[in-house]
Formats: C-alpha cells, structure tokens, sequence
C-alpha cells in the first residue's frame, strides 16, 4: 500500500531529511514509501497539503513551524504538549496527533558527549524558538540549569547587546548551545553576535545546525580551544524516533 511521508518548513531544498528517509526505504525494500519535501509559504497551508495528499501517514515540521503547527493537531503527546513545540505529525484516518523527538534527540547526545566529570555545570542557550524549546526540556532532564539569549529582552534572561557588557556569563557557561538558524545554508556567512574570545578550552560548544557541517559558530569556537559539536547526530536520531511513531 501506498504510504507518503514529508517535510513541511519554510526554507527546506537543503533538507537531510528526504535523502535520510530515501534511503531508509530503499534500504528495506519499502517500494510504495515515498518521502517529499513541503515547502509553505504560511502555516495555513497545511490544511490544502493535507487535503491534496490523502495518502499522507506522517510529516517532519520544521523551522519556523514547530510552534504554529499546534493549532492545526486534533491531538497532542504530552511530553511535546509540555515543550510547546512539535516536530512530528502522525497522520491516521485524518486525524493529526503530535510529538516531540528533537528534546530526546538532544538529550541523547548530550548524554553521551559532555562529561559527566565537570560540575555543576551551566547552560547557555542561543535563540528560544521552537528547537530552544526541545533543548530546555532535555536540560531539565539532565538537571542543568540554564540561560536563555535572545534577541528581544522579554524572552530571555539576556540579548545579545547585554552579554557584551557582561563577559562573564559566556565565561561561566560549560555548555554553548546555538538553536539560532544563524549559519544555515544558505545563509553560512551569518553567526550569533557573541563575544567568541570569552571562549575557552573548557567550553562545550553545539551548533544544532547540521547544513554546512562546520557552520562560523563552531568554527569560531573551535579556534577558541572549545570542544565542538554540530546538529547531524541529533537529526538522525531524531529521525529515528519519527519513524518509530509513524510505525507504531
Ligand atoms: N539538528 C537537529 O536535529 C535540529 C533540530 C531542530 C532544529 N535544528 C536547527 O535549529 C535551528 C532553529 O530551528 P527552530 O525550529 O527552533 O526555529 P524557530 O522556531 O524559528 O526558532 C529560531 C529562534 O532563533 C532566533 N532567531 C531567529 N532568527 C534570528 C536572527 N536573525 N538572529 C538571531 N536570532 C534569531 C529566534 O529567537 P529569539 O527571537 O529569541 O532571538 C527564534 O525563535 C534551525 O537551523 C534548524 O535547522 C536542528
């Protein structure tokens, strides 16, 4: 039976998704599975997507709809409900239910890659959009206190003008996280407006950004003596976790 699945975003020709889940039927002789990219000019546009494509059994949500999707969902799983962002629609008999895999995605590798040696350990989050969101939930879990920066006042406890006249804060956090599209393909020239030689070879700096591999964020960090990492791990674990749903 023939089954579609798909990638709605704003900006997604340079998605890793369609080739990640290509392959992934090719691999398992999943003939009738097809996976497409949806790009939207507004959110609304989803209820024509759905309408034109019956056959559509799940979707991945992407920047910057992860959070105005939650309107058009008849149901929501309660660990996204929590985060108030999702990145994954199941699709049965019509009906849209939602989920979160980015904050497990991100949990995982954090697990695994920053030492559990250092101490007390502190936070900084760039950007407190939809995957900020997933990135809050999964510190909470690794009961890591952290900061937000943003580039309006209300939404953080810093922007980035205040951090310039207060050094410390980047000095102290152990973990640099950017959730900021600033660095994307096509935009690679871009990167957050932080103070980088406040930088260290103690600092753990990830970039969720995956598309260029080595975005100036990580580069900057990494001439700084920081221990790096970019977004592709959590992509693929957090496809992983989507095909599970839409298969359960
Ligand atoms: N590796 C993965 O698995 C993975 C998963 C999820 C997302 N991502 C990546 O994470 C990035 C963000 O995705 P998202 O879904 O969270 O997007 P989003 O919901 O639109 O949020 C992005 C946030 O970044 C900040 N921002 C946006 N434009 C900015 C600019 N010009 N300058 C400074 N800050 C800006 C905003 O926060 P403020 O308004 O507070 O400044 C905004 O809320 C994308 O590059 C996406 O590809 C990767």
């Amino acid at each position: 039976m023939e089954k579609k699945f798909g990638l709605i975003g704003s900006t997604i020709s340079h998605s890793f998704s369609k080739s990640y889940f290509d392959e992934k039927f090719f691999r398992e002789g999943l003939r009738d599975y097809h996976y497409d990219l949806y790009p939207l000019k507004n959110v609304d546009e989803l209820k024509k997507l759905l309408a034109e494509n019956p056959e559509l059994s799940g979707l991945n949500v992407t920047i910057p709809y992860k959070e105005q999707v939650l309107k058009f969902l008849n149901d929501i799983d309660p660990s996204a409900k929590n985060i108030g962002a999702v990145n994954v629609i199941k699709i049965q008999d019509g009906k849209l239910k939602g989920f979160n895999t980015d904050s497990d995605a991100f949990y995982e590798t954090v697990e695994k890659w920053f030492p559990k040696k250092i101490k007390n350990a502190k936070a900084l989050i760039l950007g407190t959009g939809g995957s900020s969101k997933a990135v809050q939930q999964a510190l909470k879990k690794l009961s890591m206190p952290f900061e937000l920066v943003s580039r309006e006042k209300s939404k953080g406890q810093h922007t980035y003008e205040s951090l310039q006249k207060n050094k410390s804060v980047i000095a102290e956090a152990s973990l640099i996280i950017n959730t900021t599209p600033l660095g994307m393909t096509p935009d690679t020239n871009s990167f957050p407006p932080i103070d980088y030689e406040a930088i260290s070879s103690k600092h753990y700096v990830y970039d969720l950004i995956y598309n260029p591999a080595r975005t100036l964020f990580i580069q900057k960090a990494e001439m700084h003596g920081a221990t790096i990492k970019n977004g592709l791990e959590m992509l693929q674990i957090q496809a992983e976790k989507a095909w599970a749903i839409w298969n359960n």
